[in-house]
């Protein structure tokens, strides 16, 4: 099954990237995984800090068991150093609240794995047609890329200590305040949503594919810790009248008063660092029902995630989409706040080349934005490669984010990338805006 996969491209269809890119991404990616882990004690890396979250060390054993599945086993035809290992990092097959039970490798022997399996990468890589499987290997990368920001996760619910990274940026203040109409309207009419042919992209942003919008309006700039801060002091957590049902119940059950990581004198933790909560940042660690709460107290709601990548990708006279809302320029960093070193947001608005085509602030990097929309297929739809990657979650009750946050590496940065999660959690660096 697996060989036949990899025999067809993904739909649209794969630009190879050179040889020495992929062993200089690949590179990168590990030298990023192994940094994120490096200060953080043994004990500390197989143990279970949240009940959301698996152990670190199963992230490091997962990353390596996919990796090898993936490229040296599927593209490369040689057999595993050790199968058993499928078994127990197949994220479905063991899902994350049992790690902290099964047997597991530990810190030291996820690294062993990790090297081991990176050498017959290597050699596979030396040898493949890139031409034909190269996309396999984007894959890869992506996915350990995609393990930065779970593993960060874990380290920002993790208790003081365990993890406290250098902040680069001061909190608060921008360069003069963003100005500019509140929300921005985006007329009625057609745009092309989804992954065009390119660089490796996953099967649930394909296919491509036409979709008619009607006229809608959607904030320039992302909700911020000021204006949430409003709903809070207007009682909105006791107001019975914004929450859904279902959010209402949840928010009851589970005494939820105010973001995560907001303290009770409403100070802001951050990797185990208490600070003074900055009005012009956007509000971080709500989940979906306080996100629809918000919106609904402001008479407004949350787009959906097609109207999300309408106001991302799409312009008044566009003729394809934007790969990221200020264009096809790969220098991200300079636009976005992608940078994986300020472990935290930057005021909204504080990056004004980074403005989408309809003039709309921060759709990518900081905080991923909740939508309206349940995540399931595209019309036509069609499982590739990685057939339990997105399908298997599709119709179940979990909500798209869309965009990317601080912590998300620039490979998954893109328009057409969808995230999702249930709506009551609130691990993710995720935020939101309206529409309306
Ligand atoms: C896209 C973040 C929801 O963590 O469940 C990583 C990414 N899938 N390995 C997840 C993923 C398999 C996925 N999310
Ligand atoms: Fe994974």
């Amino acid at each position: 099954m697996a060989e036949l996969e990899l025999e067809t491209p993904p739909r649209g269809g794969v630009e190879p990237l050179a040889r020495t890119d992929v062993e200089d991404l690949l590179t990168e990616a590990r030298e990023r995984t192994l940094w994120l882990v490096e200060p953080v004690s043994e004990a500390d890396l197989d143990r279970v800090h949240s009940p959301l979250m698996s152990p670190l060390a199963w992230d490091l054993a997962h990353i390596a068991a996919f990796e090898e599945l993936w490229i040296c086993t599927r593209a490369g035809g040689l057999d595993p150093i050790r199968a058993e290992l499928f078994h127990t990092y197949d994220a479905l097959e063991t899902p994350r609240a049992v790690r902290g039970e099964v047997q597991h490798l530990d810190a030291p022997a996820a690294r062993e794995y990790l090297a081991s399996v990176r050498e017959r990468s290597l050699a596979v890589l030396d040898e493949a047609d890139l031409g034909r499987n190269g996309f396999v290997f984007e894959m890869v990368i992506q996915h350990e890329h995609q393990h930065n920001e779970t593993m960060l996760q874990t380290l920002a619910l993790a208790e003081p200590g365990v993890f406290s990274p250098p902040v680069r940026h001061p909190v608060g203040g921008r360069d003069g305040e963003p100005t500019g109409a509140e929300m921005i309207r985006i007329d009625a009419g057609p745009f092309l949503a989804g992954a065009p042919p390119g660089r490796f992209t996953y099967d649930n942003e394909r296919p491509q594919h036409e979709v008619e919008l009607p006229a809608f309006e959607i904030d320039r700039l992302p909700v911020t810790c000021g204006e949430y801060m409003e709903f809070v002091e207007a009682g909105g957590y006791r107001r019975r009248l914004s929450w859904s049902e279902e959010g209402w119940a949840w928010r009851v059950a589970a005494g939820v008063e105010r973001p995560l990581y907001w303290t009770e004198e409403c100070e802001l933790r951050r990797f185990g660092r208490t600070q003074r909560l900055a009005p012009d940042l956007p509000v971080m660690h709500v989940s979906w029902y306080e996100a629809d709460a918000y919106a609904r107290w402001r008479g407004k709601r949350l787009p959906t995630e097609l109207e999300w990548e309408k106001a991302a990708s799409w312009t008044p006279d566009a003729v394809r989409p934007r790969r990221r809302p200020w264009g096809d320029d790969p220098a991200t960093r300079r636009r976005a706040n992608l940078d994986q070193m300020s472990f935290g947001p930057v005021p909204t608005g504080s990056l004004p080349g980074g403005a989408s085509g309809y003039g709309v602030h921060g759709l990518i990097g900081d905080a991923w934005e909740w939508t309206s929309s349940e995540f399931g297929g595209y019309p036509g739809f069609e499982p590739h490669p990685y057939r339990e990657y997105s399908e298997v979650f599709f119709d179940s009750g979990y909500m798209v984010l869309r965009g990317a946050s601080w912590a998300t590496r620039p490979s998954v940065a893109r328009n057409t990338f969808r995230n999702w999660d249930l709506p009551q959690r609130r691990q993710i660096f995720c935020g939101f805006r309206c529409a309306a």
